[in-house]
This record gives C-alpha cells, structure tokens and sequence, in this order.
C-alpha cells in the first residue's frame, strides 16, 4: 500500500510517500481501506517536534473513514458488543467487512490502510460523505471529552474556545451551540471572527486588534477551552465565574504562565487539561461510546455540518501540513486516500 512517513523531524519535505506492507489487524482491531483522513495540527507536531511522539519514521494521522476490509481474530471471535480480549480493550462483533467507519487512532491514518482498535469506531452520520466523516474523530472526541466531559459544561453556563476557526474550535462553537450554551470565540483575524459567529458563536473577537478580557468582562465564563497558555492564562482566570474551569489542550502561546493563586481560592477555580493522543484503547473506546450515544444524536440532527477548507491527494500531504501550519485555514483539511 501507499503511506506517507515522516522520515525525520524537519519541514514538509520529509514527508514522503513509501510503498509499505499493509498492516494486518491484531486481536480486537478492524482492517480499514482509508477513503479520506482528516489533517490535525499534531500531525504537525508529530512531523517538527523533537519531544512530540517517536523519534524513529512513522505514519501520522489520527483519524480517518472508509470502508473495514477485514476483521482482527479476536474481534472476529468475541460475541458481545461489550465484551473484552485478552488485553483488556473493548472490542465488538459489531463490524464486519464492508461496513463503513470513522475511527480515532493513534497514527498511521495517511495510508490507504490502517488497523484501528474496534472500540474506537463510529459509524458514519447520515448524510455525511466519508471525507466529511473523516473530520470528526479527533475534534468532536477531544471536545467532549475536554469541555463537556472534564469541563463539565452544561446549558445554563456561558463558555470560551479559544482558537475558534480551528477544528477543535469549529467544532466546540457548534455542540455548544446546538446544545443551546452561549459561546464566545477568539480567532486572529477578522474573516475568522465572522466565520465562528455564522457557525453559533455569540460573539468572536480578534485577538490581534482587540483585548478579548476586556471585551468579554461582563459576561461571566463559567469553562475556558484553552488551545494558548501563555499570556492568555491570567486573562481567563480573570474571565473565570465562581466554579469556573480552564481546561488546557495546548499552550500555543507559551507553556508558562503567571497564577494569581489567591484568585483561584476566592473563586473556587479548577485548572486542568488533557492529551488524548497517549490515552489507552480501554479509554478512547469507553470516550467513542459516550461520544456515539451523546453526540452522534446531535449531529443527526443538524448539530455539525462539515467544515472542508481544502483536500489534497495523498501524495501532497507535504503541501496540506504546509497549509496548516499557516493558520490560513478555516475548519478542516482533509488527505483524500482512496
Ligand atoms: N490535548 C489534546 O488532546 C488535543 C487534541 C486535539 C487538538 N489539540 C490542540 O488543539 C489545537 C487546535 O487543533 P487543530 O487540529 O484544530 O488545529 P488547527 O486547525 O491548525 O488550529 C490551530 C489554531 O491555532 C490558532 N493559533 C495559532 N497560533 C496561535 C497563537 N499564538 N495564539 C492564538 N491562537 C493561535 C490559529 O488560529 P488564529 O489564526 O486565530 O491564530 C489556528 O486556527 C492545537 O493546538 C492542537 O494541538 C489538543
């Protein structure tokens, strides 16, 4: 099969299309043919940074859809939709050979196939293509988990996603939206603020011409989904209510930060944060399944609509990652596959 590796850490040069054995599934995991795999700034990440992921070439790629072609032999064998291998993962007889999927993994989804644990797919919502549904994955999972899970974000309470034209960004502005929360977004430009407030944000501000603390003091947030760090972290302590939660994803602007503690006593504040990547099968199954019975019903609903900015051929995986790391993008960038 055709897969893209990252050779070396570098620039997008050392992306380069191999031919490679196609992976055969182990037990509990689903062989897909790969029709499309969604673009996530960690693939970037993965391709620049010396203490991002392993050292030694890789396929990147967290999440992909297409079309299972084969069924792992534990999978194959077990007989109950919750039932667990021999390593302890979730793995389900639902799956068999030309069902189509979406699936969050932990790499190797710019392939024209990968080997994706059963646990961590999810059928593809009516009406979506399969290049729609390869952008799901990674962003509505990471949403959840972050700001509804951990955050613990609820109607009634008023939230903040900063980085709002990315694709975890679009994506939080819409569940929120659509679970009827009022969201606020920040983005770097003024397209970009208008693009988030047409997908629900109540109000999106530009982080480069206007100070987004002083423009949302008198709103009250009650959960920060924060993708910066930095210099932001004092201005969303400052924008916290009482009980209020920041909820960290990424520090882009900074891995350190100044904390006025007595504040966080004052307000009760929880500061917390995740990565999903290094997360376990057991838990990223146990997340699809909360995910597949909460939001799965919403997107049916209209909650999400799909946000392609541009697709590239597989081969010019080098030129996507080249726009990502641009930031010019709204939404999402797919690698069409198959
Ligand atoms: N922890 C986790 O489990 C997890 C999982 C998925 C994603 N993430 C993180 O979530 C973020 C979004 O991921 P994605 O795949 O959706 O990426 P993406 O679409 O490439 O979005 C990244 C966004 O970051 C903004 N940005 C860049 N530098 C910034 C800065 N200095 N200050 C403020 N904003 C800045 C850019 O928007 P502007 O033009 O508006 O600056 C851009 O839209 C990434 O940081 C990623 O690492 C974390």
């Amino acid at each position: 099969m055709k897969a893209i590796w990252i050779t070396a850490k570098g620039g997008p040069e050392v992306l380069e299309l191999r031919d490679t054995p196609r992976p055969v599934p182990a037990a509990g995991e689903v062989l897909i043919a790969v029709k499309a795999a969604g673009l996530n700034r960690s693939d970037v990440y993965s391709r620049t940074s010396k203490s991002y992921g392993k050292d030694q070439p890789m396929i990147p790629g967290l999440e992909v859809a297409g079309t299972i072609v084969e069924v792992g032999p534990a999978a194959a064998a077990e007989s109950g939709p919750t039932s667990k291998n021999p390593s302890g993962s979730p793995t389900s007889s639902r799956w068999k050979p030309g069902d189509q999927v979406c699936a969050l993994l932990t790499g190797g989804g710019y392939a024209e196939y990968v080997a994706a644990p059963a646990g961590q797919c999810l059928p593809i919502p009516a009406g979506w293509s399969l290049e729609e549904a390869a952008t799901l994955p990674e962003t509505v999972f990471t949403v959840w988990l972050n700001a509804f899970q951990t955050g613990g974000l609820k109607r009634g309470e008023h939230f903040l996603v900063h980085g709002g034209s990315s694709g975890i960004g679009s994506t939080a502005i819409q569940l929120a939206k659509a679970l009827g929360i009022p969201v606020y977004a920040t983005a770097g430009t003024e397209e970009k603020c208008r693009w988030c407030e047409s997908l629900g944000a109540t109000r999106a501000i530009n982080y480069k011409t206007q100070d987004f603390e002083s423009e949302l003091k008198d709103i009250g947030i009650d959960v920060v989904l924060d993708i910066t760090g930095g210099d932001f972290t004092p201005k969303n302590l400052r924008l916290l209510r009482e009980d209020g939660r920041l909820v960290f994803i990424n520090a882009m602007r900074g891995a350190q930060s100044t904390i006025d503690i007595p504040r966080i006593m004052q307000m009760r504040l929880v500061i917390t944060g995740s990565m999903l990547k290094p997360r376990d099968i057991a838990f990223k199954s146990a997340l699809a399944a909360d995910v597949e019975k909460q939001v799965w019903p919403l997107i049916a609903k209209g909650a999400l609509r799909p946000l392609i900015f541009a697709r590239f051929p597989l081969s010019q995986a080098p030129q996507a990652q080249q726009l990502m790391e641009t930031s010019a993008h709204l939404g999402k960038i797919v690698l069409d596959v198959g």
